[in-house]
């Protein structure tokens, strides 16, 4: 056991604090990783909040890069000294859905046995089952994905959740591929990774839509062909319009990424496909919130596909070292989405900072 400096919520709508924790040694199936970065998500506001669930203490963080530093004994998947970005979807392999071919949709991904504590005792929550907002951190050594070395950490440790989920919306979700349109609703850290995904598959046009002229103009850094400022012109009839001017006779984008999570941005979406089109909802919606009323007759005569996409459909083991690949040749720009370097004690500063501004990722260097 060790004891490092972590960010803990300690109770519902509280600041958080900087604590010392204690890190047991890793057991079986476990690592302890020497944490390098670690991005500030939205997710860990809403930890905070108690949005997710009442189990606090909770330890935050969850979009980091790090060393390993220890693993158990029986551990072969990654060895001390590896450069990993940690995940919160380490598979198990023996569940139906893992038995069936569908690993991203595990039923029972792997954490750690062990948990880590507060000084007198108290069992840490941590956010993801990770909690990267310390100096070191206990994870199944599933969690852990071995990655080049030579790669920034505070860029690519945003692969963990919200640049995948959004680059995976695209990719994996929709299918997105070279000679199809696509449009993206919301262009925050997911909707701006979504359209950087895209733009790696080659989809043309790309289509960015927000209602803050900030965002479109990252999307724009990020490779869309085109932007709407949505508070200002239909969205649905400019997708349509822009769409028809590269396709003769399409009525929409093949795959539109809602990356909001609101009934209204998602029947935007939903009209906003050409026949046959498909719909990525990577947005979160809040319980409350339903589908917007619409037509059966609609939904049938649009033909195509409504899907969510949860993590980006990612499969850590695959998807990481591969962007991870492509960021070293220059072809993805994940330092784009560091707006911020910052220290552990600004944690509770970047979740004011998520709320104005150009904001996509601040992200906390040890
Ligand atoms: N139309 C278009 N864009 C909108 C609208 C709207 N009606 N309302 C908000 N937006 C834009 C915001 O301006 C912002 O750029 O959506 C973006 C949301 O981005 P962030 O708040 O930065 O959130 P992000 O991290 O990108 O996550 C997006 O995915 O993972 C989930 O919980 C997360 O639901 C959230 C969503
Ligand atoms: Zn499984
Ligand atoms: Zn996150």
């Amino acid at each position: 056991m060790q004891q490092v400096q972590g960010v803990v919520a300690r109770k519902k709508g509280a600041p958080v604090e900087i604590v010392t924790i204690n890190v047991p040694d890793p057991g079986p199936g476990e690592a302890v990783v020497k944490v390098r970065s670690c991005g500030v998500c939205h997710t860990d506001l809403h930890y905070r909040e108690g949005g997710i669930n009442d189990d606090f203490p909770f330890l935050l963080g969850h979009e980091a890069a790090g060393i390993v530093e220890a693993v158990g004994a029986d551990v072969t998947s990654v060895a001390p000294g590896d450069f990993v970005v940690l995940n919160w979807r380490a598979v198990c392999g023996q569940c139906r859905a893992c038995k069936r071919g569908d690993l991203h949709y595990c039923f029972a991904t792997h954490n750690a046995t062990q948990k880590m504590t507060l000084e007198d005792g108290t069992a840490l929550s941590p956010a993801l089952g990770i909690g990267a907002l310390a100096e070191k951190t206990l994870v199944a050594a599933g969690q852990c994905t071995k990655v080049d070395v030579r790669a920034r950490p505070a860029a690519v440790g945003l692969l963990g959740c919200g640049v995948m989920a959004g680059i995976g919306a695209a990719l994996n979700t929709g299918g997105i591929t070279r000679g199809r349109s696509i449009a993206v609703i919301g262009c925050g850290g997911v909707g701006v990774a979504a359209v950087a995904g895209a733009a790696l598959a080659g989809a043309s046009p790309i289509i960015a839509v927000d209602i803050d002229a900030r965002k479109l103009a990252q999307a724009t850094r990020l490779g869309a062909t085109h932007t709407i400022d949505s508070s200002q012109a239909d969205p649905v009839a400019e997708i349509k319009r822009i769409c028809a001017e590269t396709y003769e006779g399409a009525d929409g984008a093949d795959v539109v990424v809602e990356a909001v999570g609101r009934p209204e941005t998602w029947r935007q979406a939903f009209y906003a496909r050409d026949l046959a089109g498909t719909l990525v909802l990577v947005g979160v919606p809040t319980p409350d919130m339903k589908v917007p009323d619409l037509p059966l007759i609609d939904v049938f005569g649009r033909g195509g596909a409504l899907k969510s996409s949860w993590y980006g459909d990612c499969l850590p083991s695959r998807d990481f070292p591969m962007l991870v690949d492509l960021y070293l040749q220059g072809r993805l720009d994940l330092d784009a989405f560091v707006t911020e370097e910052i220290a552990l004690t600004d944690v509770e500063a970047a979740f004011d900072t998520m709320h104005h501004g150009n904001a996509l990722r601040s992200v906390v260097i040890f």
